[in-house]
């Protein structure tokens, strides 16, 4: 089957700019973290990244250990990338990131310049890349200098292998050293990427006013707590879900009942908004300016379809956010 992208792909995404820089960014990114592997069914990944291109998603994040097993996301990714989108290199964000372990031995992990720019080649060959959009130092290295690891993102840039680059789940304090440096340097810092959800709200101490007042854009990973802030956990673990998959990051013991209880409370908010909760958890991320996109996940077309109607309405009351409030207490 040949693939021709919808013609009208651009008429209902809204694309927000991204801190001070030129780049915008659709309100929703599609993440290859999991379903996307050789252990998932490669027609599928193919369906729904075709999905979320044919609705303005321009945006695919991947990192060097993304599968499993390491390296078969960007693998994969590559291959739809060559039949399907060869042609559209240049309507595409793509990104990679190193920080966790991918290969033995010491320079397979962490935050050294050895094994960033490594990682990066690796990566490009896998996905058959000249280049990178985005490249992110994955989380802090408590070891390596930071000077030492935002000059390797420096590096990159110009030697040509990244137009941009990006932190992930670096803390306020650290972050803002890292914007620090890599200013100096002339690489500004293009975008934080931290876990943000309902559930997860540590970038309000700080995060977010830090890159507002520094003109970083921020791209929340998890925003569905990875698929707790949806109705489908309401009645036990289904089969074929990320908790009941033995390679998926999200545990049983997760799931608790207290979190149920509040999940089964902003369902019914978010029924009275007609939304789904998977709806209402994006587009309460998304509510924020600061935001400049939302970095989701799908395990298919349906679910990545179903998802992007969160943009039909991103408003909330007073007192749906007061109530919202009190159901997260
Ligand atoms: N920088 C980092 O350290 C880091 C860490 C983690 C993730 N990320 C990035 O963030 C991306 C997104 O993370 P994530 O996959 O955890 O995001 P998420 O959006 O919180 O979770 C996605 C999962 O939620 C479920 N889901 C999605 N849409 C749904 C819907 N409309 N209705 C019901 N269920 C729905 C699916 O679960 P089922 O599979 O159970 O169907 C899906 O796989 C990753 O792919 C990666 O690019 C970055």
């Amino acid at each position: 089957m040949t693939y021709t992208p919808n013609p009208n792909r651009y008429s209902n995404m809204e694309y927000r700019r991204c801190g001070n820089s030129g780049l915008k960014l659709p309100a929703l990114s599609l993440g290859l973290w999991h379903n996307f592997g050789h252990v998932d069914v490669l027609e599928n990944s193919r369906k729904i990244l075709h999905t979320a291109f044919d609705a303005g998603i321009t945006h695919f994040d991947l990192a060097n250990n993304y599968g499993p097993p390491p390296g078969s996301a960007e693998e994969n990714f590559g291959r739809i990338l060559q039949q399907d989108f060869r042609a559209y290199r240049d309507e595409l964000i793509i990104s990679s990131k190193a920080g966790y372990d991918m290969w033995e031995g010491p320079y397979g992990n962490w935050g050294s310049k050895k094994y960033l720019v490594a990682s990066l080649d690796q990566s490009l060959q896998r996905m058959g890349l000249s280049y990178v959009d985005i490249f992110y130092h994955h989380r802090p290295d408590p070891e390596t200098p930071l000077e030492e690891t935002m000059a390797a993102l420096d590096l990159i840039v110009r030697q040509g292998k990244a137009l941009y680059i990006g932190i992930s789940n670096y803390r306020p304090a650290e972050a803002a050293r890292a914007i620090e440096i890599l200013r100096q340097m002339g690489t500004p810092c293009l975008i934080h990427q931290p876990k943000y959800s309902m559930f997860e709200r540590w970038v309000e101490e700080g995060l977010l006013d830090l890159l507002e007042q520094e003109g970083v854009g921020c791209i929340p990973f998890s925003p569905l707590a990875q698929g707790l802030l949806t109705n489908k956990y309401l009645h036990g673990i289904p089969a074929g879900s990320r908790a009941a998959k033995s390679h998926g990051h999200l545990q049983e013991n997760d799931i608790t009942a207290e979190k149920i209880a509040k999940v089964q409370q902003l369902n019914e908010l978010a029924r009275q908004r007609e939304q789904s909760l998977a709806q209402m958890a994006l587009a309460w991320l998304l509510k924020d300016p600061r935001v400049t996109s939302v970095l989701i996940g799908a395990s298919s077309p349906e679910q990545l379809t179903d998802s992007l109607r969160c943009l039909q309405n991103t408003h909330f009351s007073t007192g749906e956010l007061e109530k919202i409030e009190a159901i997260l207490k």
